[in-house]
């Protein structure tokens, strides 16, 4: 349940967060929504326009959303590894067998040597390749959020595929808007957690 349920849950959390401060990256979503919607009919007048996950399998812009919330906000924060035999790292660190090296995701994130001057923005445009019409390739080893190795997230594709479709549901049919006066903070813990959740309005857009 931790893997699967929390980390989706918690990432979620995140983006709704982030999209209520970016309402333009919102708009481009939508955008890129739009050709599919067009061919859905909502039954009845309150009902609901609802994405399938091979509908939004090709959704490109949708998808650097996602990888921007978890380059920032990894809810796997760190990863730990245990020393197999005697080493030195390219860094010159000396390592010895049973040491613990402890890898933080969260602060890989927001490196300006791994991400550049803007690290600390979000902005998606920076998965996209320069025309725009695909992702950009990042090595796992830079984005850590899956883990990278023969340890790799076992369960990337399903995660990204249920991120993506709940996304589209979600802000094709409503607008997200935080309530005011909430403290946001990250609760440092085995989850990247949002300390005292978050409380967001939903409003149906009219279509
Ligand atoms: C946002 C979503 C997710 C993220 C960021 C994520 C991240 C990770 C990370 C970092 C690891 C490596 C843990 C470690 O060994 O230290 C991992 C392992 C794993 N994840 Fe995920 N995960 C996500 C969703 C899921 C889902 C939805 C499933 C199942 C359907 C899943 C199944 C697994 C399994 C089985 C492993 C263990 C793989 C192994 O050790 O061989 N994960 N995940």
């Amino acid at each position: 349940m931790l893997a699967a349920r929390d980390t989706v849950g918690t990432t979620l959390t995140w983006i709704f967060y982030n999209l209520a401060q970016n309402p333009n990256i919102v708009s481009i979503i939508r955008n890129e929504l739009s050709p599919i919607a067009s061919n859905k009919v909502a039954a009845g007048v309150d009902a609901m326009v609802i994405f399938e996950p091979d509908e939004t399998k090709s959704l490109v812009y949708l998808k650097a959303v996602l990888y921007e919330t978890l380059r920032l906000y990894p809810p796997a924060p760190f990863e730990r590894k245990t020393v197999a035999a005697d080493d030195i790292m390219p860094s010159g660190h000396e390592l010895g067998t049973g040491d613990t090296i402890l890898i933080s995701l969260h602060s890989m994130g927001r490196m300006e040597g791994l991400w550049g001057k803007d690290c600390l923005n979000y902005n998606p445009d920076r998965w996209l390749s320069e025309d725009g019409n695909k992702l950009k390739y990042v090595p796992s080893h830079k984005f850590l959020a899956f883990n990278s190795g023969p340890r790799i997230c076992l369960g990337k594709d399903i995660a990204v595929m249920q991120m993506k479709t709940v996304i589209a549901s979600t802000l094709w049919n409503f607008d997200v808007e935080v309530m005011e006066g909430q403290s946001i903070q990250a609760k440092p813990s085995c989850i990247l957690e949002m300390k005292n959740g978050l409380m967001v309005k939903l409003k149906k857009r009219g279509m």
